[in-house]
């Protein structure tokens, strides 16, 4: 078992607010791909980057719906890991966490987080491509891409694609989270992509102790007060029996 730095199982107790934000990696653990690693089997010749961005979709509706159609499956297939269950343990302890997280693979939810706010869309959601209006998720074995039955535009996946900005309302409320707290987690994530790799720095500039989670170094590890080089699903149990030691996990 690890073992963490003391003052920062403190920081955590004595914690009123804290903030979270996750990435991929958290979802590695489960058997989910994550954004930047080589994708597996018939995508591997693909690029994430070049498939998710409007301008794919225009060019090829039915090979981008065919990805996420891919995604969903494979997403419907694993399990929440002991990194999203410990953070639904520390929500449950904690006066007050915000789950922010990057993914849209909906784990966080499964797992039974409350208090999430999904930065980059939700993978099960579907909406109009031309009236950017929500529609009910359609299964995946109909014609694809699918086609809007107001307008008859394609349908496209709920989800936040390059270029595009965020939905506003989560990212004022992650934006006013990571202002507020007193400690903020990054985990999972190679703080790479603005402007959720923005977040860990307003909180640092508001005086939060910030601590990474992450086998990796990011360009966020020279600036955290904590770096914790390992894997989410082993380091938040750990965590969590290290700051709660009386308490069942
Ligand atoms: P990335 O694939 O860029 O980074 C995943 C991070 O997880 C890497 O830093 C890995 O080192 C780390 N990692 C791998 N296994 C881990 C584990 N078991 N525990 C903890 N960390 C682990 O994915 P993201 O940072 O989430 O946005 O990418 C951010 C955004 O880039 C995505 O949401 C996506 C993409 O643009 C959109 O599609 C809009």
């Amino acid at each position: 078992m690890i073992t963490l730095p003391e003052a920062f199982t403190q920081a955590l107790r004595a914690a009123q607010r804290v903030a979270v934000l996750t990435g991929a990696g958290i979802s590695a653990e489960s058997g989910v791909p994550t954004f930047r690693e080589a994708q597996t089997g018939l995508w591997a010749q693909y690029d994430p980057q070049q498939l998710a961005t409007p301008e794919a979709f225009q060019a090829n509706p039915k090979l981008v719906w065919d990805w996420y159609a891919w995604r969903r499956k494979l997403v419907r297939a694993v399990e929440p890991n002991l990194g999203h269950h410990a953070l639904v343990s520390l929500e449950q302890r904690l006066p007050h966490l915000t789950l922010i997280t990057q993914n849209v693979d909906g784990l966080h939810r499964r797992a039974g987080s409350r208090n999430i706010l999904e930065l980059h869309g939700d993978l099960f959601a579907t909406r109009c491509f031309k009236e950017n209006t929500p529609v009910e998720p359609v299964d995946d074995n109909s014609e694809t891409p699918p086609r809007c039955a107001r307008c008859g535009s394609w349908l496209r996946p709920g989800v936040v694609w390059f270029g595009e900005s965020l939905p506003a309302a989560e990212l004022h409320q992650a934006e006013a989270a990571a202002a507020r707290c007193e400690l903020f987690l990054s985990i999972g994530t190679s703080s790479l992509v603005y402007p959720a790799a923005e977040l860990p720095f307003l909180a640092l500039r508001s005086g939060a102790t910030v601590v990474e989670i992450n086998p990796q170094p990011t360009p966020l590890s020279q600036h955290a007060h904590f770096v914790l080089q390992g894997a989410a699903g082993e380091i938040l149990p750990a965590l969590l029996s290290q700051a709660f030691p009386d308490e069942p996990t």
